[in-house]
């Protein structure tokens, strides 16, 4: 089992263009790595700065939402069509954030995963329950249900490509990380979900990372855990502790 690390930056609604190049001048030598995936989620304005400046380092851009048509009267959105042509890899999708503010369902995400991979984009999926949830005894079941609809006519070999980011509502952008074990057992809950969809080799080869408050001190031993790959932090992308986490 090699699956490699990924650290992925959400830099959510942060970062004007001039600001976005700054940033990423400062963080291009901290990031630098040869056994990670190192991808920076920016705002959609600061694609085209941040691509332009990721031209020959290992770092690569990603988006933070998409809608699912190819194009049209869909005002406001963003396609994959637009992306891929851009030089975009990879697409965050149903984030919390997005679910909650903008009400995205299950569904919602489940046809933005589909077009991302028709259009060669690697989603990054969301998952996550809200305290409530978590102290009603219901994470597992919920994310379950999240992660099925999300791969609903996903084949086995796009899902083994697939990015899944577990972020537990109350720990996002609170300074409250999961524990290692709380993070370890839904991440490994997930894990068993995709073989139960799917086969072995297919959970065994997706990625899943935890994101919640994630810092260049809790980094190492959430990354240790074997069902997690990876992270993906807000906050802390948006500062040098960054090129900690990469090195986590
Ligand atoms: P914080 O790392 O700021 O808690 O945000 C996590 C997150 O939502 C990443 O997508």
């Amino acid at each position: 089992m090699s699956r490699r690390i990924v650290a992925a930056g959400n830099w959510k609604m942060n970062m004007t263009p001039a600001q976005a190049r700054e940033l990423m001048e400062k963080l291009i030598p901290l990031v630098k790595s040869d056994d990670k995936d190192v991808i920076f989620c920016v705002p959609a304005i600061d694609i085209l700065p941040c691509l332009e400046l990721a031209k020959g380092t290992n770092i690569k851009i990603g988006a933070q939402n998409m809608y699912y048509e190819d194009k049209g009267a869909y005002t406001g959105e963003i396609s994959p069509v637009m992306l891929r042509a851009a030089g975009v890899e990879y697409v965050i999708i149903g984030h919390s954030e997005r679910r909650g503010y903008f009400g995205e369902t299950n569904e919602d995400i489940n046809k933005k995963a589909l077009k991302a991979f028709e259009h060669g984009i690697t989603p990054i999926i969301c998952c996550g329950e809200s305290l409530e949830q978590r102290n009603q005894g219901i994470t597992i079941d919920w994310i379950r249900q999240q992660i099925k609809t999300a791969f609903m006519g996903i084949t086995d070999e796009q899902a083994k490509t697939a990015i899944i980011a577990y972020e537990p509502i109350w720990a996002i952008g609170t300074g409250q990380t999961a524990t290692t074990e709380q993070a370890q057992e839904v991440c490994g809950a997930i894990r068993d979900c995709i073989a139960e969809i799917y086969d072995i080799p297919t959970a065994e080869a997706v990625r899943v990372l935890y994101g919640g408050s994630v810092n260049a001190k809790t980094a190492p031993d959430l990354f240790a855990q074997p069902d997690i790959d990876g992270g993906l932090v807000g906050g802390a992308s948006l500062k040098e502790e960054f090129g900690d986490i990469v090195k986590a």
